[in-house]
């Protein structure tokens, strides 16, 4: 794989920083303010979504004043003595030869209030007495535990980076590395990482490293496979679940939605279940998730939701009477869809059209509940099949597609 793009593409400047050029500037400007002794408060806090170039702002000024950056842990935080002894020392003596000063660092400040609220305090005292300018990072600033420290620090706020400058960003690294790409394929990048340019660079890596070119079923094969391994590593944990609440952890950390993952569900259970009495103990907690769910959105009353996961998880995965097997699961076939090549995507749409203006049905019902047994009916009996065609006035390209004639 070679060195991480993120690595190899670091901005060295403030001013090469994409997005948050100005915030970034500005944290330059209140560092310096700080080193020159003017009155400013002793410690900045910088806050964002990740990836956008938080901790980044901090090596690059650390290096830009050339101050050794004195970088410390949430798990450092653990009892006050330790942050005493480790930063209360870095405060108080003098920086290592060759550095004009010191940095001193917390990185990422939200993992204290979680794991030991007894770390703030000891953050307060450091920001008080450090000699040096203290500099911290969080994703989420606004814990009511932080309220003390926020008034010691100056704030700098990064957003999130719209999607045409990741675009454009993106564009510079593909021409230094000799890849022409689709602009379709850097857009479906941009927005999949939702303004993290870390995010999107590590992608455009993991499709495009040592490609001439990057299209954009590159970067959707890429997505449909991540999504796909997250999807399948949650059905086997909730089918082999044997509690309650295995089944509901299941869905930690999962990369697909709530909605995609109830498709997942209901698409596998006949390939996880055969047993009747399981299949039909499976399918009515997931029916009675399904109509919560419908009672939430419309209500939008999101307490209930809940039970809509305890029927979804714990309710699908209680349903089994015998031991849990490994089975091959199958991907939604409403989602498919999206993952076909385009020509495919445009024949499959035109016979999905043409089925919900006759039958007035959903496309999600035409796409599960109808065209497969349209593919087996041209299969099986083209005769039929060829009488539903007309009917439907479907396209020649259309009929080859559905009788396994083009891909
Ligand atoms: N605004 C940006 N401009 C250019 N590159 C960026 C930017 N933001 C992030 N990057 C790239 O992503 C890498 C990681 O960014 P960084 O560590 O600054 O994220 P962060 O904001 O600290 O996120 P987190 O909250 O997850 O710690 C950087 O080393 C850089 O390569
Ligand atoms: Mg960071």
């Amino acid at each position: 794989m070679g060195i991480p793009w993120v690595q190899k593409y670091k901005p060295k400047k403030l001013e090469e920083i994409v997005g948050n050029r100005e915030v970034a500037l500005a944290f330059g400007k209140w560092l310096r303010d700080r080193l020159s002794g003017r009155n400013v408060k002793p410690a900045a806090l910088l806050h964002g979504p990740p990836g956008v170039g938080k901790t980044l702002t901090v090596e690059i000024a650390a290096q830009q004043f050339n101050l050794e950056l004195v970088e410390l842990n949430a798990s450092d935080f653990r009892t006050k003595e330790a942050i005493e002894r480790i930063a209360g020392g870095a405060a108080m003596q003098a920086s290592l030869f060759g550095y004009t000063g010191k940095l001193i660092f917390l990185d990422e400040i939200d993992g204290i209030t979680s794991e030991d609220r007894g770390g703030i305090p000891a953050v307060v005292e450091l920001v008080k007495y450090s000699r040096f300018p203290v500099v911290l990072t969080a994703n989420d600033p606004w814990d009511p535990s932080f309220r003390e420290l926020r008034g010691l620090c100056e704030m700098f706020k990064y957003d999130r980076i719209r999607s045409t400058s990741i675009v454009a960003y993106l564009r510079q690294i593909c021409k230094m590395e000799g890849i022409t790409p689709e602009d379709e394929a850097l857009k479906a990048i941009a927005e999949h990482a939702e303004g993290d340019v870390r995010a999107a660079l590590n992608d455009l890596q993991m499709v495009a490293q040592g490609a001439k070119k990057l299209t954009k079923e590159m970067v959707m094969g890429l997505y449909y496979r991540t999504q796909q391994q997250s999807a399948f590593e949650v059905l086997r944990r909730l089918f082999s679940a044997k509690t309650a609440i295995t089944a509901k952890m299941a869905m930690e950390g999962s990369l697909v939605d709530f909605d995609t993952l109830i498709k997942w569900i209901n698409e596998n259970i006949p390939y996880q279940y055969e047993d009747v009495e399981e299949l039909s103990a499976a399918y009515d907690a997931l029916s009675k998730a399904d109509i919560y769910y419908a009672r939430v959105k419309r209500s939008q009353n999101w307490d209930l939701f809940k039970y809509v996961i305890d029927f979804a998880t714990a309710g699908v995965a209680l349903a089994k009477r015998k031991p849990f097997k490994f089975v091959k699961y199958q991907f939604p076939k409403d989602i498919l869809m999206l993952s076909a090549t385009k020509e495919e995507r445009t024949v499959k749409n035109e016979i999905l059209s043409k089925i919900r203006e006759r039958c007035h049905i959903s496309r999600r019902r035409a796409t599960i509940e109808y065209l497969p047994y349209l593919q087996l009916i041209f299969s099986e009996n083209p005769e039929v099949g060829h009488r539903i065609a007309k009917e439907l006035k479907l396209s020649k390209e259309a009929i080859d597609y559905l009788s396994g004639r083009a891909a």
